[in-house]
């Protein structure tokens, strides 16, 4: 059995321009799926998944994602004198335990693989996972979840992926499978990768198996990280230090069983806010409703 994961990163210091004006003052991931901010949803899914402890690596502006997982004495006090013990309980139910989160600064945006190297020593020698929480993930099973499942199976790195039209390859990471694609055993069976491509231009994908938001990765990846070299658009990218480490170890690609939603992105927010309030247990059917009238409109 490969060491236990029990720790998760989520790089938020993001500055989220796809998501302008609404995240100049509020974080993106502070924005709501229906009732809840995005990273409620994801922390969420890392318990589901058995994360004992969260990195969130945050930056300038961010603060009040600390606060969201924080007491609030006062509301508390104010919802248990009004006997609104269920909305409380559920409150508190979202609250981490006491030293289960910690925060560290990014200080400046450099990428990705930079803020994911700022959680290094909080993380420490061992495999961890990594959530974007502005992936929203539907499933039925947590997507981190069948990571950890097909982890268990295989160990070393795990990249969770889904497959895309073969025209939209070119605006993701994409994939290649040892064995190329006619070998490809199809969802839910860990595959193991030959390479990983940014943005491949149109018609040169290796696979249509986009790189999504959820990973797990080996604390070697730090070391390749630290170095500090820049690729796409200037940033430290996390996909250039998984296609070094790669050389090294294993990676398989996991095709998880769910839907994404891109929280990042104004159309893909809109869709989660839709999707999550259709299937909301208690305001399912006024959505449908209020959806139906506007179609109608
Ligand atoms: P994105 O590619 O969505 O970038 O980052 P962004 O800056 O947040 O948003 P846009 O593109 O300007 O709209 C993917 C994930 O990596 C984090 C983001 O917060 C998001 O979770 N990230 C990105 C960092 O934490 N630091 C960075 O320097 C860059």
């Amino acid at each position: 059995m490969p060491k236990p994961i029990r720790k998760a990163v989520m790089p938020v210091a993001g500055l989220g321009t796809r998501v302008l004006p609404g995240a100049k003052t509020v974080a993106k991931e502070l924005l709501n799926v229906v009732d809840r901010p995005i990273i409620a949803y994801a922390v969420a899914e890392a318990r589901a998944a058995g994360i004992e402890h969260i990195v969130m690596v945050t930056g300038r502006g961010k603060q009040a994602l600390e606060d969201y997982f924080d007491h609030h004495i006062e509301l508390e006090a104010q919802l248990a004198a009004k006997g609104k013990t269920e909305l409380l309980e559920e409150i508190l139910a979202g609250l981490p335990k006491a030293g289960e989160m910690s925060f560290v600064r990014q200080m400046r945006p450099l990428g990705l693989g930079h803020a994911v190297w700022c959680a290094r020593d909080l993380i420490g020698d061992e495999p961890f996972a990594v959530i974007l929480p502005d992936m929203l993930m539907a499933a039925k099973t947590p997507a981190l979840a069948q990571a950890v499942a097909a982890y268990d199976q295989v160990g070393g790195n795990i990249i969770v992926v889904e497959p895309v039209a073969e025209d939209d390859t070119h605006r993701y990471g994409v994939v290649a499978l040892e064995g190329g694609r006619d070998h490809y055993p199809g969802r839910g069976v860990p595959t193991r990768m030959s390479a990983m491509v940014e943005k491949p231009p149109r018609g040169t994908a290796p696979s249509n198996l986009i790189v999504s938001g959820r990973y797990i990765l080996q604390p070697e990846i730090f070391d390749i990280l630290a170095a500090h070299e820049t690729g796409a658009g200037g940033e430290i990218q996390l996909t250039d230090a998984m296609v070094r480490l790669m050389g090294r170890q294993d990676f398989h690609a996991l095709e998880y069983d769910g839907v994404t939603y891109d929280c990042g992105d104004k159309i893909g927010l809109l869709r989660a806010n839709v999707a999550f309030a259709l299937r909301h247990p208690d305001l399912g059917p006024d959505a449908r409703a209020a959806i139906e009238a506007l179609l109608r409109d």
